[in-house]
């Protein structure tokens, strides 16, 4: 879009915004599916992210406009979840939701205009940062008070509870917390947030197969009851643990014979991501990139082989990107069923190498993916 936030505003609500605030999209680094199993996982915020301009109404009522949506609008205090077209504007209607319980008084509706410079559908969570970026812009708005954490949980629970997705606090998390030329590792357990500097000289870099599983919300929901399906048969034998997170490698394999197969599997993947987060970060403290990158390989066969939240074109992409020697590791990103891959290279992985992969892919599918490099950025705030 080539024209300002305030400026698309102006163009809908007439006037200036009393407020902006910008949340990015992240990038999950590793530890897949950990985050709702109480486990470890390392993101990173990018650059690329949602700015949300908002003003005070003399009315009670709620417009909403999003340069990739109609302008919609609902009276204050009509929180019901949409269907359809307008469903995204479930994301700030959830959060407006989840604040006024927690105490953020509305006498008047908003007027807010949503623009983005996230590529949406490629697993780089735009649902997080619309959440992020309209609590920020509602609490100043509203004059409500909340720390980094807080924000976080208003996403993470608008996302639960109105949106419907049962996801963990990862998205949400270094949405929140993340810082430029750091990566953001979470203890979901306890939802400790620290961050660990980027290596100097590595690079990111999204390969997006622009191919989703039809059914990738119910996919998820799936995922999620065959962990906690898990936890429940594998209590029979560890009846202290509360989440796969608490069962060690040496646990699983013991309980093996008596625990449904496909749960296992899923066991396996969990608790394997947890270890290898532990790995990346010893790797990362001495610096030693090839060891990351191999936690980052070794994290997609176990999504391929374990968790089965993979696919052909997404295996197709680390496959090629293994090739390279540029490229330290690669992985599927997010949730997986389709989406993206995330590639961490040195500096001299460049547009020639990234083409030759496109055109490898293409060569099979008949299409090109979308790639684009990214770097890691701060997390949401209030602009202005
Ligand atoms: C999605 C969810 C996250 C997390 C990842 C998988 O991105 O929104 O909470 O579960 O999948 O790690």
């Amino acid at each position: 879009m080539d024209i300002t936030p305030s400026q698309f505003f102006d163009q809908h609500f007439t006037g200036e915004p009393s407020h902006l605030a910008f949340a990015p999209g992240r990038i999950e680094f590793i530890g897949n599916h950990t985050d709702y199993n109480g486990g470890l996982v390392i993101g990173a915020a990018v650059n690329e992210g949602i700015t949300i301009a908002v003003r005070l109404r003399d009315d009670k009522l709620i417009k909403i406009v999003s340069d990739l949506g109609n302008l919609t609008e609902r009276p204050l205090g009509n929180y019901k979840p949409v269907l359809g077209d307008d469903s995204w504007t479930n994301y700030p209607i959830g959060v407006t939701k989840v604040m006024n319980e927690a105490g953020m008084h509305c006498q008047k509706g908003y007027d807010m205009a949503i623009t983005s410079t996230l590529p949406s559908g490629v697993g780089m969570s735009s649902s997080a940062a619309l959440e992020l970026a309209a609590a920020h812009a509602l609490a100043a708005l509203y004059a409500f008070e909340t720390d980094t954490a807080g924000f976080a949980r208003i996403g993470r629970k608008a996302e639960n509870e109105f949106v419907g997705m049962p996801c963990g606090i990862l998205d949400q998390g270094v949405c929140a917390f993340g810082r430029a030329n750091h990566l953001i590792r979470l203890d979901c357990a306890t939802e400790d947030f620290s961050t660990i500097p980027m290596p100097e000289g590595t690079h990111f870099w999204i390969f997006d197969s622009k191919k989703k599983h039809a059914l990738i919300d119910s996919a998820y929901a799936e995922r999620f009851n065959e962990c906690q399906n898990a936890i429940l048969q594998l209590r029979a034998d560890y009846p202290k643990a509360s989440t796969l997170s608490e069962i060690s490698y040496e646990q699983l394999e013991a309980s093996k014979d008596r625990i449904d197969p496909t749960l296992y599997l899923r066991a396996a993947h969990v608790v394997g991501e947890n270890a290898r987060v532990r790995a990346v970060e010893s790797a990362l403290a001495t610096e030693d990139l090839q060891a990351v990158g191999d936690a980052l390989n070794a994290s997609h066969m176990s999504s391929r082989n374990n968790f089965d939240n993979s696919t052909e074109e997404l295996d197709t992409l680390v496959d090629l990107l293994k090739l390279q020697s540029h490229v330290y590791g690669a992985r599927l990103t997010g949730g997986g069923f389709g989406g993206a891959v995330m590639a961490m290279t040195d500096s001299t992985f460049s547009q020639r190498h990234a083409d030759i992969i496109a055109a490898d892919f293409k060569a099979k599918y008949g299409y090109k993916p979308t790639i684009f490099r990214t770097q890691s950025g701060d997390g949401a705030r209030l602009i202005s």
